[in-house]
Formats: C-alpha cells, structure tokens, sequence
C-alpha cells in the first residue's frame, strides 16, 4: 500500500472511484476480535486458519487493523493488540485513508472493487451514499493529518459481539454461527467465540465515548441472542445517550426480540434488514433451523417499533423464489433488500450457474426487473439490474481465479 499521499489538502480527482468514507467515521471488530476498515474488510478475515486440524499460529494477515486483547490472536501478536481507539488510528488504518485520498485502490476493499468490475452495487457505494455528507474528499482531506491520523471517535461502530447463532444457513459457516461450530470445527476451538464480553477496556472506552456515538449496526452471530449486544444498548441508556444514536441490525428473526424491543423506544431510530433468502419452505432450507412461521411472527412483532426490510442474499438457492419473495414484500408492503449477492461459498454463487441456466435466469430476471419498475419499485429494480450483470459478467473459474472465494 502506497503511503505517500498528496497531502497538500487536494484529494487525488481519482479518488472518487476508490475512496469510501468509512475510514474517517467507523470501526469493525470481528467476531473473533480483529479490527476492520468495514465487515468486508478482507484482511479482517483468516477463515484459512479454522481450517487446520492442529492450532495454528495466529499470525494477523499484515493488511490487518489489529486485535483485541481477549482475542485469539492476541497471543500471537502482542505488538497489534489494540483498543477500539488505537485501532481506528492503527498505521493500516492511517495508511488506508492516505492511499484512498491518493486515489490508489487499498488491498483490503477488493470486495467491493470486485463487485463494482462486475456491475454489482458495493459496500462502498452504499456507504458513501448514506453519508453523503461526511463523503466530502475535501473536507476528509482537510480532517486527516499527513501521517494519517483522524483526531476523532469513530461514531459509527459494527461491533459482532460474538458468534451465538441458533441457525446453520446454507451459505454460512464457522465461526460466524455457533450453531455451524456445534456441528463442524476444529477440536481446538469452541463453538462459541465471544472475544468482547470480560474486555474491560473496550466497555470503559464506550462508556467515555458513548455521547460520540450516533450509529451502531448490529450483525454476528444473531445479535437478539448476543448478551455483548443487550450490554451496549442498556449502556447507551443507562448514559443518557440513547436518542442520538440510529441503530440498525440484520436479523434472522427467528428468535423472540422482545428484550431488546423494550430497550428500541430510548433510540433515535431502529432499522432491521430481516434475513429472508425465500419464502415457507424455501426459507427454511436455506435458513438451517429456523421456521417460516416464527419468522413471520417475529416480523409481524417488530413492524410496530422498527422499520423493517427484508435482506435477501440472493444465491443458487434461492434465485427461482425471488419472484415469491417480491410477491410477500408487496403483500406485507416491505421494502427489499437485494445487494448483498452471495459470492462465497462459490458454488452457490449465482456466477457458478451452468451456461443454459443463466439464460433463463437473466430471462426470469429481467421480467421481474420490468414488474419492479412498473410498479415504481426503484431499489428493487436495481438491485436485480445489478444482479443480472453480476451473473453474467463472470464464468464460473473466474470466481475462484479472482480469488472471491
Ligand atoms: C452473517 S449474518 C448475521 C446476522 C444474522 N444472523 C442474520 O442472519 O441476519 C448477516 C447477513 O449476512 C448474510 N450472509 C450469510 N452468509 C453469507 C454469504 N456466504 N455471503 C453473503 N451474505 C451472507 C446473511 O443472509 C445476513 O443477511
Ligand atoms: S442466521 Fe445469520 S449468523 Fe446464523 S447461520 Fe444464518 S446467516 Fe449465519
């Protein structure tokens, strides 16, 4: 990654095409306690290391942010252990934000390039349309100092605090679900990773900053089972601070979200992306475990103290139901989600489709694009038109040889 950065205040005029806003305002932290520029951070993730039938060492990928100190890979690289501020000051981080200015592409966002090459909607694009304030290269330049550093608290945090899952989706895997880690992983690990709960100073550096905090998103793991997760909303309360902070969640909603829903009232907004690959049976083959009924009454439940919209993932699986799934969006007059195609596991990758079958898809697509549209369903209508271009504009080896999976 190319350090030296323009720093005389003018941002590179390539830095649109490669900068998001994301370094200067938020934080990540994994499941298993790495620090990340965002959840699709690609150093964030070793996924290569649970693999192993004896423990590995730890090692930090060398793009990555850091670690926390109950992580697993604190031990391994005592110099990278890190709290949330240091983190969001790390020299990865420092050095991001210098290259994105620069108007250089950063190793770490490849996810998003990738998808961006491929005509599918990223992250980035996303992000730096919701803050389309704060995504101002100008006033990000004038905030960032020439080695870096950005003399704020992060406001906005995605902190999965833990991987407690009661679900083993399709599409999903260890460590990001216990209930996956039940069934399959190394003898060497536990089910259940939970790197922030005994972080003393984690707690006490949100409690100092938690009138600094205006947006939290909560993913995991299921965050309605996430005791990490109760603790940071009732801190926010119990500080006097939760009316100025926007929560946002994904959800498989198929556990009772009661307890945190006593808690929504105090905050200045709830929105819950309700995970929701298909309808009745179709949803519950992808959603190992859970139950279209209690989904649905779960869904029922949460509309009157939260907005909610359904985040489809959209892979193999589910691509011959979408049409099911728009339909009980119309009928439940939800918004949809329909972004977050799936690239891994590749073989359930839409892109993996045998040549004949993305015919008919990109026929099925393109009427369910037309049916959006006339009936003004803008997003949805967009997000299949990025679909359909994701599909075909990659053969099923490039998946792997563009190193996606
Ligand atoms: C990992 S889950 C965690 C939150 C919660 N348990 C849920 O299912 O919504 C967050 C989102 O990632 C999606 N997801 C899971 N596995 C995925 C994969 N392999 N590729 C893309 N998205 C995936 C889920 O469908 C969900 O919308
Ligand atoms: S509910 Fe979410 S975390 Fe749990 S297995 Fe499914 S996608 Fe993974």
């Amino acid at each position: 990654m190319n350090t030296q950065a323009n720093r005389n205040g003018t941002p590179d005029a390539a830095a649109n095409e490669t900068a998001c806003v994301l370094p200067w305002i938020h934080l990540c932290a994994s499941i298993d306690g790495v620090y990340g520029r965002c959840c699709v951070d690609d150093s964030m993730y070793h996924n290569a290391l649970y693999d192993q039938q004896d423990e590995p060492v730890f090692a930090l990928n060398d793009d990555a942010i850091g670690c926390s100190p109950g992580s697993r890979y604190a031990r391994d690289n005592p110099d990278r252990v890190m709290g949330v501020q240091e983190a969001f000051n790390s020299p990865n981080m420092k050095r991001t934000r210098l290259a994105m200015l620069n108007g250089q592409r950063v190793d770490a966002c490849k996810y998003c390039y990738f998808r961006e090459d491929h005509g599918a909607q990223s992250y980035r694009h996303n992000v730096n349309r919701r803050f389309h304030q704060e995504f101002n290269l100008d006033a990000l330049a004038a905030r960032t100092s020439a080695d870096g550093t950005v003399e704020e608290f992060p406001f906005f945090l995605d902190i999965r605090f833990g991987n407690t899952c009661n679900l083993r989706c399709v599409m999903c895997t260890y460590p990001v679900s216990s209930s996956w880690g039940a069934k399959q992983r190394p003898r060497w690990s536990a089910a259940v990773i939970d790197p922030y709960r005994d972080d003393e100073e984690l707690w006490a550096t949100l409690r100092e900053n938690a009138h600094l905090i205006r947006r939290l998103y909560f993913a995991g793991g299921e965050p309605f089972l996430q005791p990490g997760h109760f603790a940071m909303l009732e801190l926010l309360v119990e500080t006097g601070n939760a009316g100025n902070v926007d929560i946002a969640y994904n959800s498989n909603l198929t556990v009772s979200p009661e307890r945190a829903m006593a808690l929504f009232p105090h905050f200045k907004s709830v929105g819950i992306g309700a995970s929701c690959d298909g309808v009745g049976e179709v949803f519950e083959y992808i959603r190992t475990g859970g139950k279209w009924d209690d989904f649905v009454a779960n869904l029922h439940l949460l509309r009157s103290e939260a907005d909610v919209w359904l985040q489809v993932s959209p892979q193999r699986h589910n691509l011959w139901d979408l049409r099911n799934l728009l339909e009980f969006a119309r009928t439940e007059g939800l918004d949809v989600d329909l972004a977050n195609v799936v690239q891994w596991p590749p073989d359930l990758s839409i892109a993996s489709l045998p040549a004949e079958e993305k015919v008919r898809a990109t026929d099925e697509l393109t009427d369910l694009i037309a049916w959006c549209t006339g009936l003004g369903w803008d997003k949805p209508a967009a997000h299949l038109d990025a679909l359909r271009s994701f599909m075909n504009s990659l053969d099923p080896a490039g998946l792997v040889e563009e190193g996606v999976s």
